[in-house]
C-alpha cells in the first residue's frame, strides 16, 4: 500500500476526504486532491496535510469530455494509479473511467440502487423509506451504477431530524471508506460481472 498514489476529487466541505487523510494507511497514500470548486474546504483540508490540492475551473471548457480530458491528464501528470470521489458532484465521462477501469471509488449516502444522484439522503427521507445507509462502489460509465465493494445500513429514526440523520450517515461513510479504499489499492477487490468480492488481508496474502 506504501507506494498507492491516490488522488480525491471533492466538491464541497471534505469530511470524508478529511476521515481518509487521517487513516494511517491511506492518509499517507493521497498524493493529490482535485476540486471542482475553488472554494470547496476539501482544499484547504488536503493543504493543511501538505497535500497537493488543485481547483481545475470547469468554467472555461466547452464541454463536459473536454474537462474530463484535463482531469486524467491531471491525475496521469502525478502518476496517480486511484481515484477516489469523496463528495465530487460531477458525474466522470468515459473518457475519466475507461482511463481508470476499476480504479475509481465512490461514496454515496444511500443504499444503492436506490435513491442515486445528488440528493440521496432527502430523497430516501422523502420517499420514508425506515432504512437508507451507504455505498461504497466502483464507478463505471453510468452514475452510481458501478459494482458494490460496502453497504451498511442506517436505519431512519422516527421524527429524527434531517441533519441528525445526515450526520449519522456521515459517521457510517467515515467508518468505510478507507477500509474499502485500502482493499482497493491492495488489489483485494476482486470483480466478476457486476458484483465485487472483497478478500480479508489474510485471504490475499
Ligand atoms: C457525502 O455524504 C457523499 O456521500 C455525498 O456527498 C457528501 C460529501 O460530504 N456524495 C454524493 O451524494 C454523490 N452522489 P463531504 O464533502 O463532507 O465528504
Amino acid at each position: 500500500m506504501a507506494e498507492a498514489r491516490v488522488a480525491v476529487l471533492a466538491s464541497g466541505e471534505g469530511t470524508n476526504l478529511q476521515a481518509l487523510l487521517d487513516d494511517p494507511t491511506v492518509g499517507s497514500s493521497i498524493v493529490l486532491v482535485v476540486s471542482d470548486r475553488g472554494d470547496a474546504l476539501a482544499l484547504e483540508r488536503a493543504r493543511a496535510r501538505g497535500a497537493e490540492a488543485v481547483f481545475p475551473d470547469p468554467g472555461p471548457f466547452p464541454d463536459r469530455a473536454a474537462y474530463d480530458r484535463a482531469l486524467v491528464e491531471l491525475l496521469r501528470s502525478r502518476d496517480v494509479g486511484f481515484a477516489v470521489l469523496a463528495g465530487f458532484m460531477r458525474v466522470l465521462g468515459p473518457e475519466v473511467v475507461q482511463a481508470f477501469p476499476e480504479r475509481i471509488l465512490n461514496v454515496h449516502p444511500a443504499l444503492l440502487p436506490s435513491f442515486p444522484g445528488a440528493h440521496g439522503i432527502d430523497d430516501a427521507v422523502a420517499w420514508g423509506v425506515k432504512v437508507t445507509g451507504v455505498t461504497v462502489h466502483l464507478v463505471d460509465e453510468e452514475m452510481d451504477h458501478g459494482p458494490i465493494v460496502a453497504q451498511e445500513a442506517v436505519p431512519i429514526v422516527e421524527g429524527e431530524d434531517r441533519d441528525h440523520l445526515e450526520t449519522r450517515i456521515h459517521q457510517t461513510e467515515h467508518r468505510l471508506y478507507a477500509p474499502a479504499v485500502r482493499a482497493l489499492v491492495e488489489g483485494r477487490v476482486k470483480v466478476e460481472g457486476r458484483v465485487a468480492h472483497v478478500l480479508e488481508e489474510a485471504e490475499h496474502e
